[in-house]
């Protein structure tokens, strides 16, 4: 690499497992596809579609939970781990889900929901039945309050979704001492809810409650599934104690000090239920016909866990822990150049330090769509939720930014995680009324918050169709926005320079390329608003692969692309110049 002697991520392992590289793709079953016409989405809904993922180029898809719940948060308060709720389907359907899916040569990846369980699951209903000090309370944080007769809740953590981090299990007990007087027999008893009361924490020092998630991996492998995706996998370990935190609760933690110092995330104590999990999973790999081990078979963990600084986050992927976490970096960057290469080069060299791939997220269910986020003014930080009344986003700029943003990311090695629809350039509905909103934070902020809804939106899959395609009755749990109809599937499917064939270069090229196991340098002497990587791709056997140059023009004006043949950009050139905005794939000579 002559001219890039920058560099800032070695090439390779050739042989490596497929998760290394992976792109994965994320559907939100309540919003993919509806096949029974409810208006909610569901797991048939999600078999008859993924002919889609195939002609994306995708290698996985990792489902959100479709798990029996009462549906506060969306299914992330779950009632039943080994069930499907019956808006989803039958665990049935799911295992008809995973045939086809392995079928079509895609791997599957579920949710795991270990921080929490729903208030309607059977252990939380039968603590609440007991005693204060009974076994079924120590599966879950209950705790008496503070003051004379616990009144109060039992220290001050705000709760991720606003208002207290507890919520009273029962009152103060009292009996008459035989003198006409009353008598405390027992405080008043909280239990803790990071989210919503909805979702009590579970306890997880008492090892029946891991048992039972190590029993809950065993019955999805069981069935087939390649993965786990590990909701809140920084909070599950608080600190002894639970002494007071002043600061509100985010799950980012707390952006100027490292997340650990907050009692509820990022505690040591995490790490060793991952490494069991680790072991659980290491049970299940096949072995080859020589007797080694099939890197095909490799069943994988992927942390969500919102922490900082990034040393911080390789501990989760230590050999013996999870495979990934998610890399929030990149998605947090602003829009500048200087720190798009921070977050790319803090993110390599942070997951390099533990020998992990990288992983790389723009959208998901839980932030404001790529395409309306970077249609935002950069220096305003990026709201939980766009309503009518706030700043729109310039869904042009939005959208352009988008691509770039994406043809960026895709060129760089590790595995990268698209969310449902981003391949169709969807923005967020922006313009939801308060009266269909459903995310738990918009209701217990009192609306200070707007919540997630907005990026929530069925899928639209046929311009001319009800819904979009999204079902046949018209019917959907959230309103779509006139906007969705012109970019569904149909639209853009084979329609020169529309995002969705953007997606399909790009992942086309990405692969033929070996871009997902390249070696990155930095390219020498690049303006400082232009961001510029050599990858060099590697052979099956090991040696040197293609060289690719991806380069992002962040500057105020159109820039010469580098000498090479032109392979991909996000957009159109301006007189054979790489426009503000756009992001180009070279292939150098
Ligand atoms: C993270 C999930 O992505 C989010 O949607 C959910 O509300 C919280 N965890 C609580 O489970």
């Amino acid at each position: 690499m002559t001219e890039s002697p920058a560099q800032l991520h070695p090439p390779g392992p050739p042989d490596a497992p497929w998760w290394r590289d992976a792109v994965i793709y994320q559907v939100y079953p309540r919003s993919w596809a509806d096949a029974d016409g409810d208006g909610v989405g569901d797991l048939p809904g999600v078999t008859a579609h993924l002919e889609h993922l195939v002609d994306l180029g995708v290698d996985a898809l990792w489902l959100s939970p479709f798990y029996r719940s009462p549906m506060v948060d969306a299914g992330y308060d779950v009632t039943d781990h080994r069930d499907v709720d019956p808006l989803f389907g039958t665990i049935d359907d799911a295992d008809a889900l995973i045939a086809r899916a392995h079928d079509l040569h895609l791997k599957v990846v579920v949710d795991l929901v270990p921080n929490h369980t729903s208030r309607e699951h059977p252990w939380f209903r039968a603590a609440l039945e007991a005693r204060p000090g009974s076994p079924e309370r120590a599966r879950y944080l209950f705790r008496d309050g503070r003051g004379p007769f616990g009144a109060q809740p039992p220290n001050n953590w705000r709760s991720v979704f606003w208002g207290p981090a507890w919520t009273k299990a029962r009152s103060a007990v009292f009996d008459d001492d035989g003198n006409g007087a009353t008598r405390l027999l027992h405080k008043a008893q909280w239990y803790l809810d990071l989210f919503d009361s909805g979702q009590p924490d579970l306890d997880w020092t008492n090892p029946e409650v891991r048992a039972e998630f190590d029993a809950i991996l065993r019955f999805w492998l069981d069935r087939g599934v390649d993965g786990f995706r590990v909701d809140v996998a920084h909070g599950l370990v608080k600190r002894e104690g639970l002494p007071d935190w002043d600061d509100r609760t985010r799950m980012a933690g707390v952006s100027d000090r490292p997340t650990r110092e907050s009692p509820m995330w990022d505690q040591d104590g995490v790490h060793e239920i991952y490494r069991g999990w680790r072991a659980t999973l290491e049970e299940y790999g096949r072995a080859r016909p020589d007797g080694t081990p099939d890197p095909d078979s490799e069943r994988i963990l992927v942390a969500e866990a919102w922490v900082e600084p990034i040393e911080r986050v390789a501990l989760y992927v230590r050999p013996d822990e999870m495979h990934q976490a998610f890399n929030f970096h990149y998605l947090n960057a602003p829009w500048r150049a200087p720190d798009l290469k921070a977050a790319v080069g803090e993110s390599l060299r942070g997951n390099d330090l533990v020998g992990a791939p990288t992983t790389w997220v723009l959208s998901n269910h839980d932030v404001v769509r790529h395409a309306s986020r970077l249609g935002l003014p950069v220096d305003v930080p990026c709201p939980s939720g766009i309503g009518a009344d706030d700043p729109q986003p310039d869904a042009e700029l939005g959208l352009r930014r988008a691509r770039a943003a994406t043809t960026l990311m895709l060129a760089l090695p590790g595995s990268a995680y698209l969310y449902q629809g981003e391949e169709l350039g969807l923005p967020d509905h922006t313009a939801l009324p308060d009266d269909v909103r459903q995310d738990p934070a918009f209701h217990r902020s009192g609306g200070r918050e707007l919540g997630r809804d907005g990026c929530r939106i069925p899928m639209p899959w046929k311009g001319e169709a009800p819904a979009a395609g999204f079902n046949t009755t018209g019917e959907t749990w959230l309103p779509q926005p006139a906007c969705y109809a012109e970019l569904a599937v149909d639209r853009q499917r084979g329609v020169e320079g529309s995002t969705l064939e953007l997606y399909r270069t790009l992942l086309r090229v990405r692969r033929d390329r070996g871009l997902g196991r390249a070696g990155v340098a930095e390219v020498a002497d690049t303006p400082p608003d232009v961001v510029a990587y050599d990858l060099q791709g590697i052979e099956g056997g090991g040696g040197e692969g293609p060289r690719t140059r991806v380069v992002l023009n962040l500057g105020e004006d159109p820039i010469r692309l580098p000498e090479g043949e032109l392979l991909v950009t996000s957009g159109p050139l301006d007189a054979g110049r790489l426009p503000v905005d756009t992001a180009a794939w070279v292939a150098l000579p």
